[in-house]
């Protein structure tokens, strides 16, 4: 697998094969010709029993054909795959990965899978039975050893009305992953497996009353771009989740939704007493309102309440975590913070950082220079990894450039390998 990245545009070949959630391969074409890549659909004969051949020629500008036996003279079955800077499959059938896993060729799909020398990632589709039995389950571990990536199918209503794993992901999550691939096609391998992540994501919400909260900025995208990486890379995730702007739930994650930091400090202590990496990247309150109103408070009769709002502190869950783990004399989990830190006459964000690396005691901390709003609620990312710093030892700092919210997480990844007992 080839992970040179071209100058140009992208040459990206989407191929579709015949599930119910072709439709949705529509919307993946259009992912990647608004970024600007050059799009060539190869369907299945299947596909097109779901989604016409005019439909993806309209959306790629490209004309579409399922066999290689048209336009010979270009000879099609090899230049495809060999032209392409990325495959990405969406969605895949049972019947296609078996094909794929077999080396088979026998149509334009297959044949261009054989010459591709770049990152090929394939999005399973179909119903649960299918996606458990024994037999697809072969097939996705060859094609993951040959070196392809399959991503997980996302969990929820399939074909009729029953649900389950098989759905297709969404196909910004495909998108996403795909970008992924193409810029970092290791960051993708299989070296989590048997590892278990619990990964805290989004910001807490401290009720006032029923209608109002003391909230933060997080989105969460962050903490799932770690989720949906370590999910990749084989790792048993935990995602718990608190509040988040409309972001679907990792496929292949097992994700808890909590609200308040109470709520969310005990699902994390709970979770990381068996974990191997515990991740806190939500944003968690300082302080909490004393007394949750059980009805609205109004403005004129609660003015003086509101005005002055008595607050409690909340627990510092970090420091929480490494002391449980420390308490039992462990080396697990290893334990990654987050610090959003803005710099000021005094100090940097770095510096910050540091100080709160060492108060808190954690192994890793990611620290994101949040002036101006930067970071919150962004698909891009970028600031320092700390590690050392215990015992008043000295703290490396490590820069993680600017780049997309998955590739950073894959950089926290892979600076929390090395750390695992
Ligand atoms: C309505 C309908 C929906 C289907 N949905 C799926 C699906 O989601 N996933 C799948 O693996 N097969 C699905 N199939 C079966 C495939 O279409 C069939 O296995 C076909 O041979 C796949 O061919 P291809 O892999 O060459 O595209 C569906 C079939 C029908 C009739």
């Amino acid at each position: 697998m080839s992970s040179t990245v071209a100058a140009g545009p992208r040459r990206i070949v989407v191929g579709v094969s015949g599930g119910i959630a072709a439709y949705k391969a529509c919307h993946l074409i259009r992912y990647f010709t608004e970024r600007g890549d050059s799009v060539q659909v190869v369907p299945t004969e299947a596909a097109l029993n779901f989604v016409g051949a005019a439909t993806f020629e309209a959306l790629s500008g490209n004309p579409v054909s399922t066999t290689v036996f048209s336009a010979v003279d270009e000879v099609r079955h090899v230049r495809v795959g060999k032209d392409a800077d990325l495959v990405v499959i969406a969605p895949a059938t049972a019947d296609l990965m078996a094909r794929a896993a077999q080396g088979r060729a026998d149509d334009l799909l297959t044949a261009t899978l054989l010459t591709a020398t770049c990152p090929v990632v394939f999005a399973p589709a179909m119903h649960t039975e299918m996606w458990n039995n024994p037999a697809t389950q072969d097939n996705v571990a060859t094609l993951r050893r040959h070196g392809h990536i399959v991503l997980e199918p996302a969990h929820g209503r399939l074909t009729g009305s029953d649900t389950g794993p098989g759905r297709l992901p969404e196909p910004e999550h495909i998108g996403f992953m795909a970008d992924l691939a193409y810029e970092r096609p290791d960051a993708l391998t299989r070296d989590l497996e048997g590892r278990k992540f619990v990964i805290s994501a989004g910001g807490t919400r401290e009720a006032l009353d029923p209608v109002r909260f003391l909230g933060n900025h997080s989105s969460g995208r962050q903490g799932y771009a770690l989720a949906d990486v370590a999910v990749h890379r084989g790792a048993e995730v935990t995602l718990v989740s608190c509040a988040v702007d409309r972001l679907p739930d990792p496929p292949g994650a097992k994700v808890h939704h909590v609200v308040s930091a109470v709520e969310l400090a005990e699902a994390m202590r709970s979770y990381a007493s068996d974990a191997d990496v515990v991740v806190m990247a939500a944003a968690v309150a300082d302080f909490r309102p004393t007394e949750i109103s059980g009805s609205k408070l109004k403005k004129g009769q609660s003015s003086a309440r509101l005005a002055h709002l008595e607050l409690t502190e909340n627990p510092d869950i970090l420091q929480g975590l490494v002391q449980q783990r420390d308490g039992r004399g462990g080396a697990k989990p290893v334990i990654v913070g987050f610090a959003a830190e803005t710099g000021d006459e005094d100090a940097s964000p770095v510096d910050y950082a540091q100080r709160k690396l060492r108060k808190k005691g954690c192994d890793l901390l990611m620290c994101n220079d949040v002036s101006g709003g930067a970071t919150f609620g962004a698909a891009d990312n970028a600031g320092w990894l700390l590690t050392g710093g215990q015992q008043g030892g000295d703290i490396t700092v490590t820069e993680v450039q600017h780049g997309s919210k998955r590739a950073v997480a894959a950089a926290i990844i892979d600076a929390v390998i090395p750390l695992l007992p």
